[in-house]
């Protein structure tokens, strides 16, 4: 078979976020500021993808997510694959699933609600409809569309 080169150059040990939806590669780097850490990360955007037609990867150094902080990222790459990365092998892969609830992450948008004036942890509860995954606020009680919450963040 002949040797085809990675588009992002392989890692050695840490995490590969896989199989992002082209255009929510940077939105997920800003969102989880995964760049305020101090590992190395690489990031691919527009690649071309068997499956995907176009996907975004990011790839993480010295990084393993638990599976909490893996599933958050569902909420803008559902399809996501995480790979977990030791001495160059893919020693994990899976993919992420929507979770129930995040907590602490994200800001209601109702500028109302007591979770913007109190400092409490806000908490979001998550559900699935024919229009895209709902965010219903733990405090206010309010429904918001995700699609909200990536153009705000
Ligand atoms: N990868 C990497 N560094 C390594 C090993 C793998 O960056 N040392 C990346 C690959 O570039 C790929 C992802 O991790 O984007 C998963 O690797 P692998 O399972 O080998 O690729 P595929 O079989 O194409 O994955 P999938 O079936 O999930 O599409
Ligand atoms: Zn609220």
């Amino acid at each position: 078979m002949p040797q085809h080169k990675l588009q992002v150059e392989a890692i050695a040990h840490g995490t590969v976020i896989d199989h992002i939806p082209a255009g929510m590669g940077i939105r997920i780097l800003k969102f989880f500021q995964l760049s305020d850490q101090d590992h190395p990360i690489t990031v691919g955007l527009n690649l071309r993808s068997k499956h995907q037609g176009k996907k975004d990867i990011i790839k993480v150094e010295d990084t393993v997510f638990d599976v909490t902080q893996a599933n958050q990222l569902a909420l803008f790459a559902k399809d996501a694959t995480i790979n977990v990365i030791d001495n160059y092998e893919v020693v994990e892969k899976y993919r992420v699933t929507l979770p129930d609830a995040i907590d602490s992450v994200l800001a209601c948008p109702n500028s109302n609600c007591i979770s913007n004036e109190e400092p409490v942890n806000t908490k979001f509860h998550i559900s699935e409809s024919a229009s895209g995954v709902v965010l219903k606020c733990h405090y206010c009680e309010k429904s918001f569309n995700q699609r909200l919450f990536n153009e705000l963040n």
